[in-house]
């Protein structure tokens, strides 16, 4: 009975001393089972009293480990939730800007300088602002260039393939003299492979006036590649468009006569980067812009390659699989 008293008074506060106390009557050399292995001594007329003693020390014990525990848990659990208040403050963790936005901004940056501003337009399209109006009707062949994802069974609505479509909406909505460039995501049912995606990104450029000629389609580009990847030479090749006459596709030279030469692992030569061309009458004519009055040329261009040569990275996927290792690498780039 004087066990019972003593248990009833006990308390602590640590686990270890409460793991003790618990030693010390529950264990398995514990007092409880001494008393235990003495009940069959005791005279049988005591046993009942002596029986029930110890069953209510037993229970006791449990019952104040037990309390114990819960209000060490409590008391752990309350510290934790104001936490150590004269803890010196955790520094704020900056982020890093994505390589895709680091190389748009570079780009606008560059056209912004000679007057183009930014426009921008819908992911979901419908046929007339990517295809039918950039002169591609219906049963075009040059549609099956861009594998084109459609909108459930609706073939009017898409997932546009280029940002043409946000310039045909530009043209529809504003007057000549127009310079804007168009950032944005497309997509374009491909095999995802290293080299390419179902969706990337693309800078396209449009520039209507009076008297604009090849030759200042030919300076911007240069001007461009030159603020872009330093000392460059661009070559133009000959090539088609729908919405284009005449089209060309730009290559650049990356190699040793370049200032960005450190900056690639492998392979100098002509890299190609964009295709461009002098706005085809007959888009200008649907956008309502009369071609007898104004000409101008157009460009687009890939970031995502850009952005791999820019920074060497040899796999396009890494650019959308969120990796934070990957991500971190661009800390302190803008
Ligand atoms: N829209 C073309 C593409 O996505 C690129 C381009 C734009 C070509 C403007 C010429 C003129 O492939």
């Amino acid at each position: 009975k004087g066990h019972i008293a003593e248990v009833e008074k006990f308390s602590a506060d640590t686990p270890e001393a409460i793991e003790a106390f618990r030693i010390k009557y529950l264990g398995k050399k514990g007092l409880l089972n001494v008393f235990f292995a003495e009940f069959k001594n005791v005279p049988n007329n005591q046993k009942k009293e002596f029986g029930q003693t110890i069953n209510e020390l037993k229970q006791r014990a449990t019952d104040k480990v037990n309390e114990l525990k819960n209000a060490l848990h409590h008391q752990t659990e309350e510290k934790g939730k104001f936490g150590d208040l004269t803890r010196p403050g955790n520094p704020i963790e900056l982020g890093a800007r994505h390589p895709i936005s680091i190389v748009k901004n570079q780009i606008i940056d560059i056209f912004s300088r000679i007057g183009f501003n930014v426009s921008e337009g819908p992911e979901i399209e419908d046929d007339w602002h990517n295809f039918t109006a950039l002169n591609l009707p219906e049963y075009h062949p040059a549609r099956d260039m861009q594998d084109t994802f459609f909108v459930q069974t609706d073939p009017d609505i898409l997932l546009r393939t280029h940002t043409s479509s946000v310039q045909v909406r530009y043209m529809e909505n504003n007057k000549p003299p127009i310079r804007t460039i168009s950032p944005g995501r497309v997509y374009r049912n491909e095999a995802i492979s290293a080299r390419s995606h179902c969706f990337f990104h693309q800078v396209e450029g449009l520039y209507i006036d009076k008297d604009v000629s090849f030759a200042d389609l030919k300076q911007t580009l240069q001007y461009f590649t030159t603020e872009l990847f330093g000392k460059s030479k661009i070559r133009l090749r000959p090539s088609y468009f729908p919405f284009t006459e005449p089209s060309a596709e730009v290559d650049v030279y990356w190699g040793l006569e370049t200032e960005t030469d450190y900056r690639m692992t492998k392979g100098t030569g002509w890299l190609e980067i964009m295709g461009c061309g002098m706005v085809d009458p007959n888009v200008l004519k649907n956008c309502g812009i009369d071609p007898e009055e104004y000409s101008g040329f157009a460009f687009g261009m890939g970031i995502d390659r850009i952005a791999l040569l820019l920074h060497q990275i040899s796999d396009i996927r890494l650019l959308s699989e969120n990796d934070i290792r990957f991500l971190e690498q661009f800390k302190g780039a803008l």
